[in-house]
Parts: structure tokens; C-alpha cells; sequence
């Protein structure tokens, strides 16, 4: 599903030999890993991320692919670089996450070189997203609701992150809303990382009753979207793009 999601923020990128990518909240790699090729020969990749053991997940997925990145544990919103040393700076469902996205936005503007582009690729609103609806109330119901979790739909609504980012100082956005379906097998645990998503990294400590419990809580809510021998769930996304002006 992830893959599919990850086609539009690519083309949307319009990655060319020689650019030099900087990657937030890169993970366990995406999108860098599909952009590399586009940039070579003469680009230069760098993959971020405030959490090392994430970005560890990229490391492993580059050496075992025998490619070359750069690689930086760093806050998207105190970035370790000089001004306009990018062309391109792309985040990949991340931006949701930071505690002030306007910080970062601007830090994306600094490093950016004039005429650079900025592309982020984020969720739709809960409403469209039934599988958050399906982990997000099973959270809530089994194991309450955490004050501290950030809001992965805070830039749902049409135009939330272009003011952002206009605020920063891009400029020349476009935004798409792209609307997907899953389809998933009965006893696929397909549900897993939306879960983790919405848990708000409480399902480590979870006794195993607990985590039984909520399991089947996220099993129950989906009985309404079981289609045949399977489940069916729709999704939105947004992808934004904004440009430094020249
Ligand atoms: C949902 S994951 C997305 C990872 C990857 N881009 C992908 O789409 O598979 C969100 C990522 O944001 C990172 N993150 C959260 N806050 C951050 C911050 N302030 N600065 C940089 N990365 C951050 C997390 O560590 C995590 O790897």
C-alpha cells in the first residue's frame, strides 16, 4: 500500500540527474530509496531522521541493495546544513509528526536552493482513511485515549500545509488528493502499522492480555468492511509540493 502511496509524491518530485535530495523522517527509507536512481548520475542523496533506530532500517535497506546515501539522525525543524544546499526536499508521511511543521517548512525553505522544490506527501482526513478510524478507535476504546499523541491528520483538510508552507516562505504549491482502496486477506495482520501509528508507541509496554484485547478489538471493527473472503478499505492522501521562488 505504502509503494502505491509513494508513486505520486516520485512523480511529483520530478527528481533529475544531478540533484541534491534531502529526505526527512526517512525511516526505514521511502521515498529515498525510489528517487535515488532519477538523480544519477552526479546527485547526491541524504536520508534523515530524529530517531536512529529508524534510520538504522534505511541503512540496512541501502547497504543490502548496494547503494550509497547519506545518512544524518537530525530534527527536520534544526536542520545540521548550510543555507541552499538542496534542490529537492521531500518527506514522506513525517511532517504530521514534528511539534511545530512551520519550523520545518522553514528550515526546508533555508536549505533550499532558489528555485528548489519541496514535495510532501500526507493523509487525508480520518473520514476517508477508514483503517485509522478501525486502530484509532480500537486504541481508544481498550486502552483510553493519550493527550500526548500527535494527530497524524493534522494536515487533512484541503489547504492546511500549503499555508504552512506559505507562511515559510515556498512558494507555487499544487496539491493533489488521491484516493486508494485496500484490499487485504482475513488474517493478514495488514493492520499492524496503522496500529503502531495510532498507538502512540504505547503497544510495546502492553501486557499480553492487553495486546490480545486490542487485537481483537481492531478485528471486530473491521467486520463492517469485509468484502467476500477479504476486507476492502478506502484511503486519501495529499500530496503538496511547494517551490523556493528563484
Ligand atoms: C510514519 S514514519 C514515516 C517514515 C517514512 N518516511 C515512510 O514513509 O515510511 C514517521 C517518521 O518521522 C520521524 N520523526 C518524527 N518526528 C521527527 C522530527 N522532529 N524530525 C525528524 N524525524 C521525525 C519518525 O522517527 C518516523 O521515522
Amino acid at each position: 500500500m505504502a509503494e502505491r502511496f509513494n508513486q505520486p509524491l516520485v512523480e511529483a518530485a520530478e527528481a533529475k540527474p544531478g540533484d541534491r535530495v534531502l529526505d526527512l523522517a526517512s525511516g526505514i527509507g521511502e521515498p529515498g530509496l525510489s528517487l535515488l536512481k532519477a538523480i544519477q548520475p552526479g546527485g547526491r542523496l541524504v536520508l534523515s531522521d530524529l530517531v536512529p533506530e529508524m534510520l538504522q532500517g534505511a541503512v540496512r535497506r541501502f547497504r543490502d541493495r548496494g547503494l550509497a546515501a547519506d545518512f544524518v539522525v537530525q530534527d527536520a525543524q534544526r536542520l545540521a546544513f548550510a543555507g541552499e544546499s538542496f534542490d529537492l526536499v521531500t518527506c514522506r508521511f513525517g511532517i504530521m509528526f514534528f511539534p511545530e511543521p512551520r519550523v520545518a517548512l522553514t528550515e526546508t525553505a533555508r536549505v533550499l536552493g532558489p528555485g528548489g522544490r519541496a514535495v510532501f506527501l500526507v493523509w487525508g482526513r480520518l473520514a476517508d482513511n477508514p483503517m485509522f478510524q478501525v486502530t484509532r478507535g480500537a486504541v481508544e476504546a481498550v486502552l483510553g485515549a493519550d493527550p500526548r499523541q500527535r494527530d497524524p491528520f493534522r494536515h487533512a483538510e484541503p489547504g492546511a500545509l500549503c499555508a504552512d508552507a506559505l507562511a515559510a516562505g515556498l512558494v507555487a504549491y499544487a496539491e493533489r488528493e488521491l484516493d486508494f482502496e485496500r484490499h487485504a486477506k482475513v488474517g493478514e495482520p495488514f493492520w499492524q502499522a496503522p496500529l503502531e501509528m495510532t498507538s502512540g508507541g504505547r503497544l510495546g509496554g502492553l501486557d499480553p492480555g492487553s495486546r490480545a484485547s486490542l487485537e481483537a478489538e481492531v478485528v471486530r471493527r473491521l467486520e463492517p468492511f469485509r468484502d467476500g473472503g477479504g476486507y476492502r478499505l478506502g484511503a486519501r492522501i495529499r500530496v503538496v509540493t511547494a517551490r523556493k521562488p528563484a
